[in-house]
């Protein structure tokens, strides 16, 4: 009987650990079942309050988004982390960043895991992120109120773009070297900006002066160009990345969540 009126009083662990100051101090709200409590547990917890309160049962069918977008958001972080970690071995100097990658293949422990991952997800993501497009193209999702993220989607994919070429580059070798000099050579031919396209002589391009000779440093693909790629791939470029995905995945919840199938 004493037990019985023991239990009547004094709450259980689970419930002396939910009543201490310690669990109240994290988690101001508690968890209660009716929808409008619900909401307001998600909106005051860090982690949840990222996702969206509510979320419309259709957003959430694997087939219509594929998690394309997710997916390339989730093999952005396996880049960043495998990228930083090549950071601490390879220098961007024409004498050694060749010797730099070979070491990192043979001699740095898990260097060659580190680098396949960072080549397969740089390859995988420009795949996936077209992909995305191509979802949000055909379910119509581009249209308003959604046209304004389309836009913000443009810049990611010129990023992404933009990442696996100055990425390629860095290894320093043949394929590199000449991969580079031709697609620059290619901004060379740009109409007014580059001193081989149409109507360079309006704005007085030449070939130390003109978009080439900004993206190389130089007239020819060499140590300042190998420094400026270093710099736009492993800072620049991702910085920018991080600041449009941010706007993206806002935009996202602002445009009323994902959009819903017809
Ligand atoms: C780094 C590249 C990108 C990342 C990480 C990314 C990420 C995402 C994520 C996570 C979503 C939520 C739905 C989903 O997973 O499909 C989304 C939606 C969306 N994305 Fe992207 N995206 C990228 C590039 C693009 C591109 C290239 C475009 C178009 C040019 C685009 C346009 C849109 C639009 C319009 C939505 C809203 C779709 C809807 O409501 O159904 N995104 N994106």
């Amino acid at each position: 009987m004493d037990g019985l009126e023991d239990r009547k009083t004094k709450p259980g662990l689970s419930g002396r650990i939910r009543q201490s100051q310690l669990w109240k101090s994290v988690f101001r709200v508690g968890l209660p079942l009716d929808r409008r409590g619900r909401l307001r547990v998600v909106i005051h917890n860090f982690f949840l309050h990222l996702h969206p309160a509510r979320v419309a049962t259709s957003g959430l069918r694997m087939t219509y988004t594929f998690c394309l977008g997710g997916i390339s958001a989730f093999l952005f972080v396996v880049l960043t982390v495998t990228g930083v970690f090549l950071m601490f071995y390879y220098v961007p100097e024409t004498g050694r960043a060749y010797a730099d990658m070979k070491d990192i293949g043979f001699v740095v422990p898990f260097g060659r895991a580190m680098r396949a991952m960072h080549r397969w997800a740089a390859h995988l993501m420009v795949v996936t992120v077209i992909l995305h497009m191509a979802r949000v193209f055909l379910t119509g999702s581009y249209k308003p109120p959604r046209e304004f993220n389309w836009v913000i989607g443009v810049g990611l994919l010129v990023l992404t773009l933009l990442l696996s070429f100055t990425g390629y580059l860095l290894p320093w070798d043949q394929l590199a070297f000449w991969a580079i000099t031709v697609g620059t050579n290619m901004a060379a031919a740009v109409p007014l900006l580059g001193h081989e396209g149409p109507l360079h002589d309006l704005l007085g391009a030449t070939v130390d002066n003109d978009v080439r000779f900004v993206l190389l440093g130089d007239v020819e693909v060499g140590a300042t160009a190998l420094i400026r790629f270093y710099v736009l791939h492993c800072v620049g470029l991702p910085l920018a990345a991080l600041v449009l995905m941010g706007v993206h995945f806002w935009r996202v919840r602002k445009d009323g969540g994902i959009s819903r199938p017809l």
